[in-house]
């Protein structure tokens, strides 16, 4: 198949990373082969819309190698299978996938880059399924993508959580308390795992180990008993006690398809407030994690990816997604990454690691 222009977009949350992908995509494209490139602004709604695109030329992309976000804007709503439309008085779910085929085509895309997470990769797979030349490349702060070992924008994150442990363990210390960090991971507790560990936290909840509020007061007094006035905990947002369910601050509703997660710290704040004699203060990273400049990890990440992109497009490389195995870069087909999520193996060397280290893994 002969290629002259190519399409990228960036759908899902943003994180780090992002830009230093579309750099690589686009100088490779440009320098080695001779392509045209188009910037698809806000995901895939900018494939319904012909107005949302834009060409990106070498000068587009100068110096944006350590800016955070991303310069096409990006969505984690909306799936062009699945839009909503009134109807009767009534918001009814369309399939509007044949605008984006014909506006695929209208703009002359010969091959369309996909960088986003799970939920994008499967958009970008159902597309493929219906003709359109598509390759992927694995997003997500959360590292929660199957067969990569990392997505770009983890290392950033981690970076972010651990430095805010390290600055929550002075204050902590100084006044006796207990800190809980608050760090994003829906499903996967893959940060809170590792930042828990670089950041010498004393408990650390996760999604895939349901918590017990009793043990993480016993964590606590044993802390104490041995000198230790003060305690560290970290909690991925989407962790939850056995017996119950998540916390969820905003249900799913007609705009957001999912619900919104966030409250864990609070919960357990309240919780352990009641079997310690200690001061307990909760702090929400929340959307820190996502912002700011990439680590130099990510940012070589994201350009080897994005590099590898163009050569899968050269080589017909369709419904295939970049991946990072040890140290290289290599591509796996996006239904394999995409058939559920990598998760924290709750037996396996992380989290022995964090074990034998003392922590607590709540439960
Ligand atoms: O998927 C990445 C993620 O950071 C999740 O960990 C988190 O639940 C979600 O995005 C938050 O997204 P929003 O930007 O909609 O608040």
């Amino acid at each position: 198949m002969t290629i002259g222009t190519i399409g990228i977009l960036t759908g899902g949350g943003d994180c780090p990373g992002l830009n230093a992908v579309i750099r690589g995509v686009v100088k490779s494209a440009i320098i080695r082969h001779s392509w045209e490139v188009i910037g698809i602004e806000d995901g895939f709604d900018g494939l319904l819309d012909l107005k949302k695109y834009r060409p990106l030329s070498l000068e587009d992309v100068r110096g944006i190698l350590p800016r955070g976000g991303t310069i096409l804007g990006t969505t984690n709503r909306g799936n062009p299978f699945s839009c909503p439309m009134e109807l009767e008085g009534k918001i009814v779910q369309i399939d509007c996938s044949d605008t984006v085929m014909a506006n695929i085509r209208t703009l002359g895309i010969d091959a369309l880059i996909t960088v986003g997470g799970e939920g994008s990769l499967k958009i970008a797979l159902e597309l493929s399924r219906k003709g359109v030349p598509v390759v992927g490349v694995p997003k997500t702060i959360d590292n929660d993508l199957r067969e990569t070992d990392f997505t770009f924008g983890y290392n950033t994150a981690l970076e972010t959580a651990t430095d805010a442990l390290d600055k929550l363990h002075s204050t902590a210390e100084s006044h006796h308390r207990v800190m809980i960090l608050e760090v994003m991971g829906r499903y996967a507790g893959w940060i809170a795992l590792e930042s828990g560990i670089a950041g010498g936290a004393d408990v650390i909840l996760i999604p895939e180990i349901p918590f017990s509020i009793g043990r993480i007061c016993e964590a606590v007094k044993e802390r104490s008993g041995r000198g230790s006035r003060f305690s560290i905990i970290v909690a991925a947002e989407g962790a939850f006690p056995q017996g119950g369910g998540r916390v969820v601050a905003k249900e799913a509703d007609e705009r957001n398809t999912i619900e919104r997660l966030g409250g864990i710290g609070q919960y357990v704040a309240k919780q352990i407030e009641h079997c310690l004699d200690m001061d307990v203060r909760v702090t929400v990273l929340g959307h820190l994690q996502r912002g700011g400049s990439p680590t130099t990890f990510d940012r070589a990440l994201g350009s080897r990816f994005g590099t590898k992109a163009v050569q899968m497009v050269a080589d017909n490389e369709f419904g295939r997604m970049a991946c990072l195995r040890g140290r290289h870069i290599s591509s796996v087909s996006i239904e394999d990454a995409t058939r559920d999520l990598k998760l924290v193996d709750p037996n396996g060397e992380i989290v022995q690691t964090a074990m034998d280290l003392g922590i607590m893994l709540g439960c």
